[in-house]
């Protein structure tokens, strides 16, 4: 049930948080090294580490940011999916900053997209005495157990961008607003289309997130509630037929999934010419799959490409003409929602929220804060991204 709410739910629900921002954020850029992240997402196109080396090498880096660490305001664990994802590098590096700066203790871990690795993590943070969890979860419904310790111990909880689901231990849920990232990918490709003034018909295909990841239901339903009425008329066509969320779900995000499964679309519906419009893209990791396929396997124009995150080979391609547009969310933002956040639950006061509506993690809705995505592409890269001191000009060379 839960993973059904889509459509008119999503529009209902989220017109009560259209009016958001995110003030407060720090102006301090990214100390994560982009590069060697850029490097990740270039040589192996988010590669899920699987390996034991690569899990070896997270969490030994991350032991050194503990050891680094000494403050007297608290212990605060940090808890990021994986490094795979250049974001969750750069969330990572700012949680850690702005919380040191404030004067707390930091633990942070990265768990190799592997939910085991995450858990094990946790119990650590709250057996070592941490007194707040930030959580950006792999998978929203597997921390139950784990965070009933959490609440025993009387440790207070953050979700971090991406809600967790199914447990009363969650205090507050600091995210971006979910729904309108997925409105502004749809919104992008009904205007370039110019779908209300023109016939058509033009042809689709639907690329979205994790199905363990909430965050990719209102990425897709924001997106859907835009371009599905097309696609009823018949105006926008998706030849391969995969519409519904679970066909068109991508496993942890990972782009060779993306990859492989567009090299069977354009191979079933687009090898003899046929021309494809648009790839609706949830995220920049699938975004990354759908165009190194087409750029092996399709001849056609190039369609319209939406993504998110503005990672650096994104940017790159945005730049190189091969993708159209990608959402930027500031984790320098977030991060300092955030920090404020857990300030407010170490001082035992009200963290800050502006949406007490949209997020019911299946135990009631969660307090949460909902910071603006913004449109990013070539033409407002450089304000955005390099005047805002987010990445250098020579990262994105
Ligand atoms: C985040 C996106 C990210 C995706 C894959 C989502 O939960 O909100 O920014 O691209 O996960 O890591």
């Amino acid at each position: 049930m839960k993973r059904k709410l889509l459509g008119t739910f999503l529009s209902v629900a989220m017109a009560a948080s259209m009016l958001v921002g995110c003030g407060g954020g720090s102006s301090a850029p990214a100390t994560t090294d982009t590069g060697a992240a850029e490097e990740t997402a270039t040589e192996a196109p988010a590669a899920e580490e699987t390996t034991e080396e690569a899990a070896t090498e997270e969490t030994a880096t991350e032991e050194t940011a503990t050891e680094d660490t000494a403050a007297g305001g608290g212990k605060v664990g940090v808890a990021m999916p994986t490094k795979d994802l250049q974001r969750w590098n750069q969330d990572g590096a700012n949680m850690e900053q702005q919380l040191k700066d404030a004067g707390y203790e930091v633990d942070l871990q990265y768990a190799s997209n592997d939910i085991a690795t995450q858990v094990s993590q946790i119990e650590n943070m709250i057996s070592s005495g941490a007194q707040v969890l930030v959580i950006a979860s792999i998978d929203g419904d597997s921390l139950g157990t784990v965070l009933e310790q959490a609440k025993e111990a009387g440790v207070s909880v953050i979700a971090y961008d991406r809600l967790i689901m199914n447990s009363d231990a969650v205090s507050y849920y600091a995210t971006f607003d979910n729904y309108m990232v997925g409105t502004k990918q749809g919104e992008y490709i009904r205007d370039q289309l110019d779908l209300d003034n023109t016939d058509g018909p033009y042809n689709l295909e639907i690329f979205t997130g994790d199905p363990g990841d909430n965050n990719a239901r209102f990425f897709y339903g924001g997106a859907m509630d835009v371009l599905k009425p097309y696609i009823d008329e018949g105006k926008l066509v998706v030849k391969s037929g995969q519409v519904e969320f679970d066909d068109v779900a991508t496993a942890n995000w990972a782009t060779e999934t993306a990859q492989s499964r567009m090299d069977a679309i354009i191979s079933a519906n687009y090898a003899d010419g046929t021309k494809l419009d648009a790839v609706l893209c949830s995220n920049d990791s699938t975004a990354l799959g759908a165009t190194n396929s087409l750029e092996a396997n399709y001849t056609g124009d190039w369609p319209i490409i939406t993504g998110q995150d503005c990672d650096v080979a994104n940017v790159k391609n945005m730049i190189a003409g091969k993708q159209s547009m990608s959402i930027f969310k500031d984790t320098r933002d977030l991060a300092a929602k955030t920090v404020e956040m857990v300030d407010a639950i170490m001082k035992g006061s009200d963290a800050p929220v502006n949406d007490t509506e949209t997020y019911d993690n299946g135990t009631g809705v969660i307090p949460s804060y909902l910071c603006e995505p913004v449109f990013a592409d070539v033409n407002n890269y450089k304000e955005l991204l390099i005047d805002s001191g987010y990445y250098t000009e020579d990262q994105l060379q």
